[in-house]
């Protein structure tokens, strides 16, 4: 097949959906030859009339072996004699998925029904529909912005694969990947469930005596929860008898929860069913801005007002495993898209960061399976496989991700956007406008210099480049670029920063030299990445905040697994080494070109250091919990030449200042650094403006206050260490989030 609008599709069934796909499809390519195959010969005259469809056909065979696409969208239970018919009567390299809405099953009938074609059945289910059936309903809109899950395997070609992720962008929708597992757990709780609680409402009322009059009156609620017992009962019927494993899992669970309100209804207890209704509320409130209002990029997370109000005193003991890094998890999602092949991927940091650049991979059209408990499976689509984005990319709080991604969209032969949220649409871009620009790129900002970015996407020649700073996000955005221009590029880095991208280029298959001596790091165009599975070691930079913990607080014992200790990275185990706190290191040994260790930390007295520059871009995300050191340390610990800590998440010099401040601690701030003197910690309200290292580092200072500390803007924690509260009260810090969203907080 040349192109998905030369190619012809069949479609299976003109039902609802299937007619929905049929309609779409024409709607956006009149060309687009569509078959139609139904057991109703009156919609398929119809559709014939209204052109949406060139033929329609009683039986499958008939067209099966002059269609490149199959689109089979038929109830659950009948897909299997569809297969049967269509095996053997497949056009060579035809791509065949379904619509249902449970997975297990079906595979299990295509593993069983296709042969070798199974390799090309690829199934999906759009998250889109009615209570309404028949080709009458059908809209060409139906999938517009709408979600749809694919539940790839390895086993499947990666050509079908990315031809049934083209026919669902062709027609609006947003393309998901799920495990079949997960898809039909999922499902299982959001749509089955619903579903027969609604069938089982009516006809409860059916039933009772009392129906005689009661739909009379039954407006409102009853108008609401039994819409979805208008739904084809076939179609619902083979679903739950297909989905029967995950559906009783979650209905035995409902059932417990209404004998526990039914308690609370006989015990008339207002309290537990206010409660239970509030949080249920609450969740509904923020999913309801979420996912019915695309427009609002925010996250639910973002746009919450969380404040973390921590106990003072205590200390740090365990054995902890903190998230995912974020540097290399971010890469990972970019080089398995852009592999060829699929990339396994364990350890994902699951925070809103590398949540957005996965969501900007798919919506250039890569596969992604999940995260599930840190595991994603990317479909690579190859370096020339991105397709150009429908909107601005949303890089959230992320200068890494934008700044990585506008290297790699310079060179690519379609216009981008992107954009971000607030502290990002204040952030530096000149910093990669300016050398992508001597490449040849099209690379505008806003006045100022800050996003949005407008990317006009163009072919780049190498450069020599003299880096003004030490900043891992700009050399990996110039080696991002640097991947598609024909020639090589130099770029020469003051002092040594993260080099993540050179390890992951070089685990890749990519050839890139790297010279230690000299900074220089030399990289031709053209070649090809190969997919290669990456398992990514805890964040050093989360990790920090606990060593400092431990570090600072009386009788603490803190052992840290599986942290990446990549040399590039170390500055805060040589910091705090330095001001003599008691680290060891072992276990150590590499993951996929990455050294990890297991890092124990126990409590010492600390001493105030002059913080050698070298370290500075080693340590670049930790200063924040270094400083709660410093506070905790005896005398004055002094840093110069880091003008860059102004220009992150946060002004963090400032941020940082301002809390000391507030705490008693003694600093001075200068333009490029601070002295700070190490002393009593008070408590107090700190704002963390809005940054997630500035919210985490104090919530450790707590440990050595003397009264509750209380830190204003806490959400963005979410960015980079979901799950940092419950870590850090398991471990013995005490705090409690409070969340001010509806308590008129400004
Ligand atoms: C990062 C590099 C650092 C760091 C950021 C992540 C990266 O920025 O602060 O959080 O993943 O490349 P700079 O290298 O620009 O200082």
């Amino acid at each position: 097949m040349s192109s998905f609008a030369e190619s012809t599709v069949l479609i299976v069934g003109l039902g609802m959906i299937g007619g929905s796909v049929a309609r779409g499809l024409k709607q956006r390519n009149p060309h687009q030859q569509i078959l139609a195959v139904d057991t109703d010969q009156q919609q398929l005259d119809l559709a014939t009339e209204q052109g949406i469809i060139e033929q329609g056909s009683l039986t499958v065979k008939e067209f099966a072996a002059q269609a490149d696409v199959i689109v089979i969208a038929v109830p659950t239970l009948a897909i299997g004699q569809i297969l049967v018919a269509l095996e053997g009567t497949l056009k060579p390299g035809a791509v065949i998925t379904d619509v249902a809405s449970v997975k297990e099953a079906v595979m299990t009938q295509a593993q069983a029904k296709l042969g070798d074609s199974k390799s090309r059945f690829v199934p999906s289910h759009p998250i889109a529909g009615s209570e309404k059936s028949g080709f009458g309903a059908a809209s060409g809109d139906l999938f517009a912005n709408r979600k749809v899950i694919i539940t790839p395997e390895p086993y499947m070609d990666a050509d079908a694969i990315q031809t049934v992720h083209q026919l669902w962008r062709r027609l609006g929708a947003d393309v998901l990947g799920m495990t079949v597992r997960r898809h039909d757990d999922v499902l299982a709780a959001t749509s089955h469930l619903p579903h027969l609680l609604s069938y089982a409402l009516v006809d409860v009322l059916v039933k009772s005596k009392r129906n005689e009059d009661i739909f009379r009156y039954a407006a409102g609620g009853f108008a609401d929860f039994s819409r979805l017992a208008s739904s084809d009962p076939t179609m619902w019927a083979d679903i739950f008898v297909a989905n029967s494993r995950a559906t009783t899992a979650v209905l035995d669970e409902y059932i417990e929860h209404l004998q526990l309100l039914r308690k609370a209804l006989v015990n008339k207890e207002h309290g537990f069913l206010k409660t239970t209704f509030t949080q249920a509320k609450a969740a509904r409130d923020s999913f309801v801005q979420k996912i019915f209002n695309p427009m609002a990029e925010p996250t639910a997370q973002e746009s919450r007002l969380l404040d973390y109000v921590v106990a003072p005193g205590g200390q740090v003991t365990g054995d902890i495993r903190v998230p995912g890094d974020k540097s290399i998890s971010h890469r990972a999602v970019i080089f398995g898209s852009l592999a060829r092949g699929v990339t396994e991927v364990s350890g994902f940091l699951e925070g809103e960061d590398a949540l957005n650049t996965l969501d900007a991979f798919r919506e250039m059209g890569v596969t992604i399976v999940g995260p599930e408990d840190g595991k994603l499976t990317i479909y690579g689509v190859g370096r020339e496989g991105l397709q150009a984005p429908r909107k601005p990319l949303y890089m959230g709080n992320s200068g890494t991700a934008m700044r990585l991604l506008a290297g790699l969209l310079a060179a690519q032969p379609f216009p981008s956007q992107l954009t971000g949220d607030e502290s990002l649409l204040t952030r530096p871009m000149q910093r990669i406008a300016d050398p992508l620009g001597d490449m040849g790129a099209r690379v505008d900002t806003a006045r100022g210099g800050t996003p949005p970015l407008t990317i006009t996407g163009t072919r780049l020649h190498g450069i020599d480049y003299e880096m003004p700073m030490a900043s891992a996000q700009v050399k990996s955005c110039l080696l991002f670029a640097a991947m598609y221009v024909e020639g090589e590029t130099r770029i020469r880095e003051p002092a040594p920063c993260r080099d993540h991208t050179e390890r992951m280029l070089k685990g890749f298959g990519y050839p890139v030299e790297t010279n230690s001596a000299t900074g220089e790091v030399i990289i031709s165009g053209g070649h090809e990445l190969t997919a290669s599975d990456i398992d990514i070691p805890s964040d050093i930079s989360s990790a920090a905040f606990f060593m400092v913990a431990a570090a600072i607080s009386p009788g603490s014992k803190l052992l840290l697994r599986h942290v990446g200790v990549n040399p590039t990275r170390t500055g805060i185990i040589t910091l705090l080494e330095l001001m003599g706190a008691d680290i060891q290191l072992s276990n150590t040994h590499e993951v996929g070109g990455e050294p990890v260790a297991d890092i124990l930390v126990q409590h010492a007295p600390l001493r105030g250091i002059e913080v050698p520059r070298e370290l500075i871009p080693l340590a670049i995300g930790e200063f924040p919990a270094l400083f709660i050191a410093a506070a905790c340390a005896e005398g004055t610990t002094r840093l110069r030449g880091a003008e860059e800590l102004r220009v992150k998440e946060s002004d963090r010099l400032q941020a940082m200042a301002n809390g000391l401040d507030v705490l008693g601690i003694k600093n001075t701030l200068v333009a490029d650094g601070i002295d700070i003197v190490g002393g009593a910690i008070g408590g107090g309200e700190v704002d963390s403006a809005g940054d997630h290292r500035i919210a985490m580092a104090f919530t450790i200072a707590a440990l050595r206050s003397s009264a509750a500390i209380t830190i204003g803007n806490c959400s963005n924690v979410a960015t980079s260490f979901p799950g940092f509260v419950p870590l850090a009260n398991k471990v013995g810090v005490a705090v409690q989030i409070h969340d001010q969203t509806d308590s008129g907080a400004d």
